[in-house]
C-alpha cells in the first residue's frame, strides 16, 4: 500500500506519546447543570484528547470532526490556514526548525496526524469517524487516514452542501462546487453495526388513517420546518390558506407548485378540524425503503447551518458551521441511540446541538464531548449557542465545561500539588491496565482489580502515605497479585515477597503516558 510522506512526518508519528498528560479543572460558572455527563472542553484538542484518555479511552461509539480545510482564507472567525499562531508554536516546538520549510500540506498533515491517531485509541471497536473536508486536503487525508486505520476501514461519502434553488453561488474553475466530503473511518468496517435503509421521510407520529381516506391507511408526515427555524429567504417560504381561511407561513419542505399539488390530491391533512398545521399523508402502500446512499442529499445545507447558528445570535458570530440536520443524519446511522458523541474541532458546537435534538426526537440518551481552542470562539459560541438550544428547546440536558488545567507531572517529575486521589487513581489504573477505572469500585485505597491484580493507591496526605504493616492489616490478603502505589515502604522485602506484593513508589514509579 503507498504511503504518504511529508516534512516533519518523522517528528509526529509518535508525539501522541509525547504530549503531557494534563488534568481537566471543571468551571461551573460556564457549565449548565450538574452530572449530565456531556463536556465542553476549551483547549488544543492534541492535549484535550490526551487528557480524555484515561476516561474514554475504547470508549467513544461516534466521532464527527470538521476540521480547517487549509483553504488559505484568513478571513474567518477561525484560522483556517495552519498557520494559526498555536498551531504555528506547537509546530516549532514539535517539528523544530524544520517547520520553517514546511508548506501549508506539510503543516496540515503534522497537525492532523497525532490528532487522527488519539482518536482512533478513543473509539470503541465497533464506533466510526466522520471527517467533513474539501478538495484541498481530501487526497492527503484519504492517505493518512488509510495509513493509521488500514485500506479496507476507510469509506467515502459526498454532501450536497448546496441545491440549486440557492442563490449566490461560488463557481471554482468550469463548474459549481455543489459538493464537500465525509470520510467514513472505523476500526473495523465489518463490526460497525450501520442502519441500511433510513427511516420513513421525516414521520411524526402514527396517526393511522385519522380521516378514513377510502386510498387506505396511511401515516401523518412533516411537511414544514418552525417558523421561527424558516430561512424567509427561502424559494420555500410562502404562505398557504387551510381549508377553513387560516393562514400558514413558513418554510415548507417543498416549493409552491408541489405543495399545492399535494393539497389537490388530497395528500394534505388540515388536523380533525381544517385549520392545524398541515401535515402529508404518506400511504402506507405507497412506502417505498430508502437505502442510505453515499451521496446525502437533503439534509442540510451551507446556508442552512448559518440559519442553525443564527437563530441563537443576531449577528453572524461564526463562519461555515455544518447544518445541524447533517450531524444528526450522520449519527442516525448508528443503531443504537446511547453512546458518546466527540467532535474535537467543535466550532459553534453543532455536534452537541444535533446530539440534544437528536436525543429529544427518538428518547435517545447520548451524550456529547466538544472540545474547542479559541477562547473568544468556546465561550461567545459554543457555550451560548448550547446554553440558548437547552432553553429554547428546551433539551433536558446540561453540560460541564472545562479547562485544562497543569500536566499531571511538573517539569521535575512531581505530581502537581492540586491532583486530587480520584484524578492519580484514574491515570494509574489507565497506564496499569489500558482500561478505565471503574469509580464505584473505589474503596478507601483500593481502586481496582486488573486480570487478577488488585491496585491500591496510597495518596491523600503529603509525606503521610507510607505502606505499613498496619496497612496490610486492614486490607485483605488473599492470593491474588496486588501493587501498592504509595511515597515510601516501611515493609520488610520478604513479607512483600510473601504476600504476593509488589510496591510503586510515587512519582518515580508511576509510568508517564
Ligand atoms: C471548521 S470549524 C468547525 C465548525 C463546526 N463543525 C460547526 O458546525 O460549527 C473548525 C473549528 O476547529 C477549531 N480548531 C482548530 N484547530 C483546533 C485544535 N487544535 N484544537 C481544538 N479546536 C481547534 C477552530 O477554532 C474552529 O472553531
Amino acid at each position: 500500500m503507498p504511503t504518504l510522506n511529508w516534512i516533519g512526518k518523522e517528528s509526529v508519528v509518535n508525539h501522541d506519546k509525547e504530549v503531557p498528560f494534563r488534568l481537566l479543572k471543571k468551571v461551573k460558572v460556564h457549565s449548565v447543570g450538574n452530572n449530565s455527563q456531556n463536556l465542553i472542553i476549551h483547549g488544543d484538542n492534541l492535549e484535550a484528547l490526551k487528557a480524555l484518555m484515561p476516561y474514554y479511552m475504547g470508549k467513544i461509539k461516534c466521532i464527527y470532526i470538521d476540521p480547517p480545510y487549509n483553504t488559505g482564507n484568513e478571513n474567518w472567525v477561525y484560522n483556517d490556514k495552519v498557520n494559526s499562531p498555536k498551531i504555528k508554536k506547537w509546530l516549532g516546538k514539535v517539528v523544530g526548525r524544520d517547520s520553517e520549510d514546511l508548506c501549508r500540506h506539510d503543516k496540515w498533515l503534522c497537525m492532523m496526524y497525532p490528532r487522527l491517531k488519539l482518536l482512533k485509541d478513543l473509539l470503541t471497536e465497533d464506533g466510526v469517524i466522520f471527517i467533513s473536508i474539501d478538495d484541498n486536503e481530501l487526497d492527503n487525508l484519504m492517505l493518512l487516514s488509510k495509513e493509521l486505520f488500514g485500506n479496507e476501514n476507510v469509506d467515502l461519502m459526498i454532501w450536497e452542501k448546496v441545491t440549486s434553488n440557492e442563490g449566490k453561488l461560488k463557481i471554482v474553475h468550469r463548474y459549481r462546487t455543489d459538493h464537500e466530503y465525509i470520510l467514513v473511518l472505523y476500526k473495523d468496517k465489518y463490526s460497525t453495526r450501520f442502519r441500511k435503509i433510513e427511516e420513513l421521510p421525516d414521520i411524526i407520529n402514527k396517526t393511522e388513517n385519522a380521516d378514513n381516506d377510502p386510498r387506505g391507511d396511511w401515516i401523518s408526515g412533516n411537511v414544514s420546518t418552525r417558523e421561527e427555524k424558516s430561512n424567509k429567504n427561502s424559494e420555500k417560504y410562502f404562505e398557504l390558506t387551510s381549508p377553513t381561511g387560516k393562514v400558514w407561513k413558513r418554510e415548507w419542505k417543498y416549493d409552491k407548485d408541489e405543495m399545492l399539488r399535494l393539497i389537490k390530491d388530497k395528500k394534505i391533512y388540515w388536523g380533525s378540524n381544517g385549520d392545524n398545521v398541515p401535515r402529508l399523508k404518506v400511504f402506507v402502500n405507497e412506502v417505498k425503503p430508502v437505502y442510505i446512499s453515499s451521496i446525502i442529499r437533503n439534509k442540510g445545507t451551507a446556508k442552512r447551518a448559518n440559519v442553525d447558528v443564527g437563530e441563537f445570535f443576531g449577528e453572524r458570530v461564526f463562519d461555515n458551521p455544518k447544518p445541524v440536520d447533517l450531524v444528526k443524519y450522520l449519527l442516525k446511522f448508528s443503531e443504537y441511540k446511547d453512546g458518546i458523541v466527540l467532535d474535537s474541532f467543535a466550532g459553534s458546537g453543532t455536534t452537541g446541538h444535533a446530539v440534544l435534538d437528536l436525543n429529544k426526537e427518538d428518547n435517545g440518551n447520548r451524550k456529547f464531548i466538544l472540545v474547542e481552542m479559541e477562547d473568544k470562539v468556546v465561550k461567545e459560541v459554543t457555550v451560548e449557542r448550547i446554553k440558548r438550544a437547552i432553553q429554547k428547546y428546551d433539551y433536558k440536558a446540561g453540560f460541564e465545561y472545562c479547562e485544562l488545567d497543569k500536566p499531571l507531572f511538573n517539569e521535575y517529575g512531581q505530581i502537581d500539588e492540586e491532583c486530587s486521589f480520584e484524578q492519580l487513581a484514574t491515570y494509574i489504573y489507565f497506564i496499569e491496565s489500558n482500561t478505565n477505572l471503574d469509580k464505584k469500585l473505589i474503596n478507601k485505597n483500593y481502586i481496582g482489580n486488573y486480570n487478577d491484580t488488585e491496585y491500591y493507591l496510597l495518596f491523600k496526605d503529603k509525606g503521610k502515605n507510607v505502606l505499613t504493616k498496619d496497612f496490610l492489616r486492614n486490607i485483605n490478603l488473599n492470593k491474588n497479585k496486588k501493587i501498592i502505589y504509595a511515597d515510601k515502604c516501611l515493609i520488610d522485602e520478604n513479607i512483600l515477597i510473601k504476600n504476593n506484593i509488589k510496591f510503586k513508589q510515587i512519582p518515580y514509579e508511576i509510568k508517564v503516558y
